[in-house]
C-alpha cells in the first residue's frame, strides 16, 4: 500500500441502512438533520434513503420529502438513493434524485424475501433499472447482496457472485458495491472473493459493504483494502441492517473506518469529532446508545464542548 495521499471514499449508510428497521419512529427532520451532520463532519457521499414499498419498508416512506430538503440544503452532497425496480426510479426521479442504488441479491431465497422476485428476474429488474438512470442521467449503483452467506441458502459460490457482478457493470452501474448482508464473511474470504470480483470490475467501480455482525467488520474493510478496493461503505453509529435477512446486525461503523483508515496513512476526509456529533443525534432520537468498537476511546478522547 502506498503513502499518505492514498485516500479511501466512504459512502455513509446510517440514513437508509441504519434507519430502515428502526422500531423507534424518526421524522424527516430528524433524517434530515443526521445528513446535515454527517455533511459537515467531512463525509462526501450519503445514501439517504429508499424508494421502496411502504408498506414493505414504512420506515422509509418519507423519501420523497427527504431527499428534495437534502439537495436543496447540501447540493455539494454526493447523495444516492436505494430503488428496487422502475417504479422506485420513477419515484426517485419525480423527487430529483441524481444518484440511484438497486439491490440484486445473489440467491434465489433472498431475492424473493427482500424484493418479491427470483433470482432471474431480479438480474432483469436490475438491469433495466440501471439503463433507465443511465439514459436518463443519473449516477447508479449496485449492490450484490449476500455476497458470501445467504440466511436461507448458506455459502453462495463464488462464480456466481462474480458472474452477477460483472453484468452488473455491464448493465451500466458506476460502481458495484459487493455486499456482506448477515456480516458473515472473514478477512481471507473477502480477499479471495474482492481479487476475483476485480477481474470483472475495474478497481475505480468497486465497492464493499460489511455488516458488523460477528465483530469482524473493520477486519473485513482492512482485507478489502489490502486487495486494493477504496470505496467502503459503512454507518454512523454502527446502525443498520436489512430487516428481511435473519440476523443481520449493523453495518460497520463509520467511525471505526475512520480511525483504521487514518492510523494506517489513509485519508477520509471526515472528521472524527463531527461523525460523533452525528452519532449523538441519533442516539437522542432513538433513545439508545449506538456506537462502532472505538466508541468508548473515542468519547473519551473528545475535547471538551
Ligand atoms: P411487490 O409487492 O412485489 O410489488 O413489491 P409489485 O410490483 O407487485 O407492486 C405492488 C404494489 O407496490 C403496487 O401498488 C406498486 O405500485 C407498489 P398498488 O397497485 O398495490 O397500490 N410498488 C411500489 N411502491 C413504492 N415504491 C416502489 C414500488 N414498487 C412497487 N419502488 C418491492 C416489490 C420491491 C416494491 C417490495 O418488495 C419492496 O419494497 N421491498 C423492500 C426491499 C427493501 O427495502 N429491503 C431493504 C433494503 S436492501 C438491504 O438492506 C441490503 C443492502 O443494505 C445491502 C446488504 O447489506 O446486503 C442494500
Ligand atoms: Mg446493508
Amino acid at each position: 500500500m502506498s503513502g499518505s495521499m492514498d485516500r479511501l471514499f466512504i459512502t455513509d449508510v446510517s440514513p437508509r441502512d441504519g434507519l430502515q428497521n428502526q422500531p423507534t419512529p424518526v421524522s424527516t427532520e430528524a433524517k434530515a438533520g443526521l445528513i446535515r451532520l454527517l455533511a459537515q463532519a467531512g463525509v462526501a457521499s450519503v445514501e439517504a434513503t429508499s424508494f421502496v414499498s411502504p408498506k414493505a419498508v414504512p420506515q422509509m416512506a418519507d423519501a420523497g420529502q427527504l431527499l428534495a430538503q437534502v439537495q436543496g440544503e447540501l447540493p455539494d452532497l454526493r447523495v444516492s438513493v436505494l430503488v428496487p425496480n422502475l417504479k422506485g426510479l420513477e419515484r426517485a426521479r419525480a423527487a430529483s434524485a441524481r444518484e440511484i442504488a438497486v439491490v440484486l441479491s445473489a440467491t434465489e431465497t433472498m431475492n424473493r424475501r427482500n424484493i418479491n422476485m427470483g433470482l432471474d428476474e431480479a438480474v432483469q429488474v436490475s438491469e433495466q433499472t440501471l439503463q433507465a438512470a443511465a439514459a436518463a442521467g443519473l449516477r447508479t449503483r449496485a449492490y450484490v447482496a449476500v455476497a458470501f452467506d445467504c440466511p436461507f441458502e448458506g455459502a453462495v459460490p463464488l462464480d456466481r457472485v462474480v458472474s452477477l457482478a460483472h453484468r452488473m457493470r455491464v448493465a451500466g452501474a458506476g460502481e458495484v458495491v459487493i455486499a456482506d448482508t448477515i456480516g458473515a464473511a472473514a478477512p481471507g474470504m473477502v480477499r479471495e472473493r474482492l481479487q476475483a470480483i476485480l477481474q470483472a470490475v475495474p478497481q475505480q467501480q468497486l465497492a464493499a459493504h460489511f455488516h458488523d455482525t460477528r465483530g469482524l467488520g473493520a477486519a473485513n474493510a482492512w482485507a478489502a483494502i489490502e486487495a486494493g478496493v477504496r470505496r467502503l461503505d459503512a454507518s454512523a453509529g454502527g446502525l443498520g441492517g436489512c430487516p428481511f435477512a435473519p440476523g443481520a446486525a449493523g453495518n460497520v461503523a463509520t467511525e471505526d473506518l475512520v480511525l483504521m483508515a487514518e492510523r494506517s496513512g489513509l485519508a477520509t476526509g471526515i472528521d472524527l469529532d463531527g461523525l460523533l456529533r452525528a452519532i449523538d443525534h441519533v442516539e437522542a432520537r432513538l433513545g439508545r446508545p449506538l456506537g462502532g468498537r472505538s466508541i468508548a476511546w473515542l468519547r473519551r478522547r473528545r475535547p471538551a464542548a
